[in-house]
């Protein structure tokens, strides 16, 4: 499985859902470099895309379209919502349940997700799991003040948890677009609901990384082909 052939898979993917962007008005937009291949090739296109308004899951994302010349409008106090929300995914199980984060942008993603009309995630085929967790950690969005108290009663779900950190550019953890910080759960998932449940009950995780039915489709990358789950 070489880095091209995985390139191509997510090329695939992204060229298929400009299929179904054509006639909507509002669209979200997640993060990512899948997703920054969606932006890219809905440049190329021109100003079928460029008319339309976008809602964007993370700074990054609201940079990239701005700077190509797309309509970006806030979420908040505006009251619209995205028609279709597109994004990609770190894994994806059978029943088409999620984990995102790997970039941080969860929370926005999953507002944005959660209140759209329609959703639809693109992976590369690498992406396709059995159980959620077994290739990516399960990132959890921690307020800080909470951080220390949190990651104590992780440890004690044995939930294997380790504060991400931002390798370069900045000392200490990783601060997300709305101040958080980011604890990645090292485990593998048998029933995601049950632990989505467990984790958004303790005070101070304000999200998870753990998208439990909230992809209507997902689009799956191979280098010559696409396939789309529906759920
Ligand atoms: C951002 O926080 C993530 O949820 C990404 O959407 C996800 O990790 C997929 O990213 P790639 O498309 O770069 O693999």
């Amino acid at each position: 499985m070489s880095e091209t052939s995985i390139e191509k898979a997510k090329e695939k993917a992204a060229e298929k859902v400009l299929e179904y962007l054509h006639g909507v008005e509002v669209i979200g937009i997640g993060t990512g470099s899948t997703i920054l291949k969606v932006i890219e090739k809905m440049s190329r296109e021109g100003d079928i895309f460029k008319q339309k308004l976008y809602l964007a899951s993370s700074y990054d994302t609201m940079i990239k379209l701005s700077k190509l010349g797309f309509r970006v409008i806030p979420s908040f106090f505006t009251g619209v919502k995205p028609e279709i929300y597109v994004d990609g995914a770190d894994e994806v199980d059978g029943n088409l349940n999620l984990v995102k984060g790997r970039g941080a942008a969860l929370f926005m993603e999953k507002i944005l997700a959660y209140f759209s009309e329609k959703t639809f995630f693109l992976v590369d085929y690498t992406k396709l799991v059995d159980i959620l967790g077994s290739k990516k950690p399960i990132p959890v969005e921690v307020v800080p003040y909470a951080a220390s108290y949190v990651y104590e009663e992780l440890e004690k779900m044995k939930l294997n948890p380790r504060v991400r950190y931002a390798g370069k550019g900045k000392d200490g953890p990783v601060i997300t677009d709305l101040g958080n910080i980011i604890i990645d759960l090292y485990v593998k998932v048998s029933d995601p609901s049950s632990l989505e449940l467990q984790l958004k009950n303790i005070p101070g995780i304000v999200e998870t990384g753990l998208f439990v039915n909230l992809a209507d489709k997902v689009i799956v990358g191979y280098p010559n082909r696409v396939e789309v789950l529906t759920r």
